[in-house]
């Protein structure tokens, strides 16, 4: 008769996984047995601090809906989602950062010059650098998909008097790699507070701000596709980013625009700001 104890359990649900055929399945389900396994043990965790960690989780999925995903929340709000983010970054490509959950599919391809901002309220900002590879050449035709809050915080997908493909565009970059488009400075908003994921913030005296941001996916043709977003420097939450999506590397500057300045694109709306930021995209084989 096997002898199971809290040491020796361990291997033994790793042992009952007998069908080991799906080599990399197998393997993340031993990794999180041992770490939750050891967790336990570390903490030393009481019954009643495991049953409420299960009722969490429990109200996770109660409050969740197909526009509400409070598991990723969590995700985002433990930096676990960071960390992914993070351990994917390679070849030498721009750092990735947070999803979100405001990404949609098919929005509306525009041209170089156009500008998202509509006639919101709002700084009015061009947004602008170059896609290059890892050894510096620029990516024509790369495309870059685009989505951000506007000047009051709001991703018009939060609002259905708006047009959800609103502050959103996917654009293709120049025969020198430019991308370049005006919109809104975005503004800071909050993550959602009033469910599970709140009552851990509010219990461990954090705030739910994000840091203000603009959300990229940028992939080309042979080249690592990417997701990230660009910070901008001084931001007030710049260090407290409620998902900690900031990397030093992702934050831009504001620079203002002069009235008589001379810009080098032809755009349809004036900016009153600028933010140059260059990507850079890996070859998918490194
Ligand atoms: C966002 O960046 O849009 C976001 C990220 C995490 C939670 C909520 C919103
Ligand atoms: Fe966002």
């Amino acid at each position: 008769m096997r002898d199971i104890n809290q040491f020796t359990v361990t291997d033994a649900v790793k042992d009952s996984f007998r069908d080991r055929s799906n080599e990399r399945l197998v393997f993340l389900l031993d990794k999180l047995v041992e770490h939750l396994h050891d967790y336990v043990r570390e903490t030393n965790l009481t019954q009643e601090e495991w049953l409420a960690s299960l009722n969490f989780l429990y109200d996770c999925g109660q409050i969740s809906t197909p526009d509400r995903h409070e598991f990723i929340l969590l995700s985002d709000v433990l930096g676990l989602s960071a960390v992914v983010d993070m351990v994917n970054t390679k070849g030498g490509g721009t750092e990735m950062s947070n999803l979100g959950p405001f990404y949609l599919p098919e929005a509306p391809a525009k041209e170089l010059g156009a500008d998202l901002s509509g006639d919101r309220e709002g700084v009015v900002m061009l947004a602008n650098g170059v896609v290059r590879d890892t050894l510096g050449n620029p990516l024509p035709n790369a495309t870059v998909d685009t989505w951000q809050a506007d000047g009051s915080g709001m991703y018009p997908i939060q609002d259905p008097k708006q047009d959800k493909f609103d502050m959103r565009a996917v654009f293709k970059t120049d025969d020198q790699g430019r991308y370049y488009y005006t919109t809104l400075l975005p503004k800071s908003y909050t993550v959602p507070y009033d469910g599970p994921v709140g009552r851990i913030l509010r219990a461990t005296d954090r705030h739910a701000w994000r840091s203000k941001h603009l959300h990229y996916m940028l992939s080309a043709p042979g080249m690592r596709g990417i997701v990230t977003e660009l910070f901008f420097e001084g931001d007030e939450y710049i260090d407290s980013d409620a998902v900690f999506g900031v990397r030093k590397s992702l934050i831009g500057k504001i620079q203002r625009v002069g009235r008589d300045d001379n810009l080098e694109y032809d755009l349809e709306r004036k900016p009153d700001v600028r933010v140059d930021f260059d990507f850079v995209l890996s070859p998918v084989d490194r």
